[in-house]
């Protein structure tokens, strides 16, 4: 376990982590790793090789065998996958309808924890998810568990799509959430729960700005 200082922000879907780890990493001057991009890469790689997400046996081949680096510093960071930015995948429809279900496996999260606990052994870090504190980082320096009603968060989201011309109804948006939240909070390996030893913080009133200054002032008192 690394001895130098690691940040980690878990909560679910659109509870701002991404947004809010991005900040406190900058305002640190130290290294942000949003974990939830490394499943979708590998759920991409999943589609690419026309794997069907429910077969197991193949993806726990893939698991072991996958290319996937990290590559570059701060902001600047790309996630590769057989040598190749995964960045602008991400975010497609098919990804989405994946990502939960080849995230459930239990081989995939074992090769993601991995990778994930070798990137934090290389220098200090924020870093986001749904089991950092619970299993990647145990022993971090902070762990925070970010809260937000689901019709905040939908709403959040919806905005988002918006903006990036996406044609969503809020009602899909608030459905899609449901289901996501249902599959990670229930699955058997590392479900999407607060460490005991976590802060919890409820961002439903909260400024993105305001969620960071309150992790800043939590890291004093560490
Ligand atoms: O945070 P996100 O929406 O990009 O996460 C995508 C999916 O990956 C989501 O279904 C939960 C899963 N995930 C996970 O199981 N563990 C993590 N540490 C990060 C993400």
């Amino acid at each position: 376990m690394p001895s130098h200082l690691t940040i980690a922000i878990d909560g679910p879907v659109a509870s701002g982590k991404t947004v809010v780890g991005r900040a406190v990493a900058r305002r640190l001057g130290i290294r942000f790793l949003d974990t939830g991009t490394m499943y979708r890469a590998f759920a991409w790689a999943t589609l690419r090789r026309g794997i069907d997400p429910k077969d197991g046996s193949a993806l726990a081949k893939l698991a072991k065998t996958l290319d996937m680096r990290l590559e570059g510093g701060s902001d600047g960071q790309r996630l590769l996958v057989d040598g190749e930015d995964t960045a602008s995948h991400l975010r497609e429809r098919d990804v989405e309808q994946a990502v939960s279900l080849v995230a459930a496996v239990s081989v995939v999260r074992a090769a993601m924890v991995a990778l994930q606990r070798k990137v934090a052994l290389e220098g200090p870090l924020v870093m986001v998810g749904r089991d950092i504190g619970t299993v990647v980082l145990k022993d971090a320096t902070l762990k925070v568990f970010l809260k937000a009603s689901r019709e905040v968060r939908a709403t959040r989201r919806h905005e988002e799509q918006k903006t990036h011309g996406k044609e969503v109804n809020y009602d899909e948006v608030l459905a899609g959430l449901a289901l996501r939240d249902k599959i990670d909070t229930e699955r058997a390996d590392s479900p999407l729960r607060p460490a005991e030893d976590a802060v919890e913080v409820d961002t439903d009133s909260l400024t993105v700005d305001q969620v960071v200054q309150r992790i800043l002032e939590l890291l004093k008192h560490r």
